[in-house]
């Protein structure tokens, strides 16, 4: 029983119109597909996403290779074993691969394999794949909502990447996604009435033309007061700064509009500029607030904040145990961010969350900014019970296609659902 048969992947779009792979998995009695996301703000230490090169396809953005990886090689290497295996399967193809990186066959082909399988047995069990994951799993996570874009996202001209809300008050899932919709809306009628653009980003915030982050987030409290709800109470923030993107490695500064002005700032001088934000804003969550290899001052961001921010590292860490371990033993910060192509198997992103709890760490299961329908982290969030999970805005069907399926799981847990809010953030280490 659950045996793969076949294994099967074809070319097909992400929310920015760039091909990705899907890959299906059949069994005798079962079939399940899976959609691997893309990222913008990527990490230089991510596994590899294989692209064609071709030019004269999609801009060289094909993922033909990918697909023949899958279609010839690693499809059969797996072809007759028990899709319950997903561990001996995902060591399979990375093995078969043998890089460190993923280069030979894709982490975006090993990825959608990996995907599929996990959702497949799911199947084969007759059960919810976040239930597949941990039978017990009850935990919905703190949805973490990012209503303005900024950074390669959008041409927003804001430097920060990501403005979140968190609606940490809510009594359940259900009622925070209704809580951030809200929020979002009234944002809206604030952008227009002020005479600025309410089009959106990639990740399905709005993206107006401001002068810099304190606009952004004093916006977004004006956005919240009006909606009626309270900072604090039922709302905290969060940043994602990706400041990889406006780091200048030469001249080791940051670059960046502050109140309309140009600055560029010392590594110490962000760490500083980033903690006054949250003397100023109910910022609970900071991502990326240094550079990628900017160790020493993660570890100076770590020290000052003192444990009570939510220190993350996307770029820093990509989902890599490795990568992990050195933060762990140099205290450069106290959350991961986990991406599952970053990594390219269900294994080892598994490996990476079980990391992170086990030394007091969170985890934040996230989206990528190129997504799909594709559900699979909303699933992930809940069955790894991490408590949290970034997955955009309240627009753009990619984004809210998350948020949907965590209502269904919400309604299927039925009253033995718990929502994290608060939880999410006490014990910060
Ligand atoms: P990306 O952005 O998918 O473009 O990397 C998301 C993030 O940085 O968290
Ligand atoms: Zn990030």
């Amino acid at each position: 029983m659950g045996k793969i048969k076949k294994v099967l992947a074809r070319e097909v779009l992400d929310s920015r119109g760039n091909p990705t792979i899907e890959v299906e998995v059949m069994t005798d009695k079962a079939m399940a597909r899976a959609i691997v996301p893309s990222g913008a703000s990527t990490g230089s230490h991510e596994a590899l996403e294989l692209r064609d090169d071709d030019k004269k396809r999609f801009g060289g953005k094909g993922v033909l290779k990918a697909v023949e990886n899958v279609n010839k090689v690693l499809g059969k290497a797996i072809t007759g074993l028990s899709v319950f295996n997903q561990e001996k399967i995902d060591q399979i193809l990375i093995e078969k691969d043998g890089t460190d990186n993923k280069s030979k066959y894709g982490a975006n082909a090993i990825l959608g394999i990996s995907m599929a399988v996990c959702r497949v047995a799911s199947i084969e069990k007759k059960i919810g794949l976040y239930k597949y994951l941990n039978e017990d799993a009850n935990l919905l996570p703190t949805p973490m909502m990012n209503i303005l874009n900024g950074g390669v996202h959008a041409d927003s001209g804001l430097d920060f990447q990501e403005f979140m809300i968190i609606p940490v008050g809510a009594e359940n899932f259900k009622r925070a996604i209704q809580m951030g919709a809200e929020i979002f809306h009234t944002l809206g009628g604030i952008l227009k009435e002020k005479g600025l653009k309410t089009t959106v980003g990639d990740e399905g915030g709005y993206a107006p033309t401001l002068n810099g982050q304190e606009e952004a987030l004093d916006l977004i409290l004006k956005a919240v007061e009006k909606t009626g709800y309270k900072m604090e109470k039922d709302i905290l923030l969060a940043t994602d700064t990706a400041s990889t993107e406006f780091f200048d490695k030469k001249k080791k500064v940051y670059k960046l509009r502050i109140n309309g002005k140009k600055e560029e700032l010392k590594g110490s001088e962000m760490v500083e500029y980033l903690l006054n934000l949250t003397k100023k804003y109910p910022i609970i969550s900071i991502e990326d607030g240094l550079a990628e290899d900017d160790f020493e001052n993660w570890k100076l961001l770590k020290e000052k904040s003192k444990g009570k921010i939510q220190i993350v590292g996307d770029d820093l860490f990509v989902t890599n145990v490795e990568r992990l371990q050195k933060g762990l033993d140099e205290n450069l910060a106290n959350s991961i961010l986990i991406k599952l192509n970053q990594i390219g198997t269900v294994s080892e992103t598994i490996e990476a969350v079980d990391m992170a709890e086990l030394n007091n760490w969170t985890a934040v299961i996230s989206h990528r900014s190129g997504e799909t329908e594709d559900t699979f982290i909303a699933d992930l969030s809940v069955g790894l019970s991490t408590g949290q999970i970034k997955t955009g805005s309240l627009s753009r069907t990619d984004r809210i296609a998350k948020y949907n399926q965590l209502i269904r799981i919400e309604e299927e847990l039925d009253n033995k659902a718990i929502y994290a809010g608060f939880g999410s953030f006490y014990n910060l280490n």
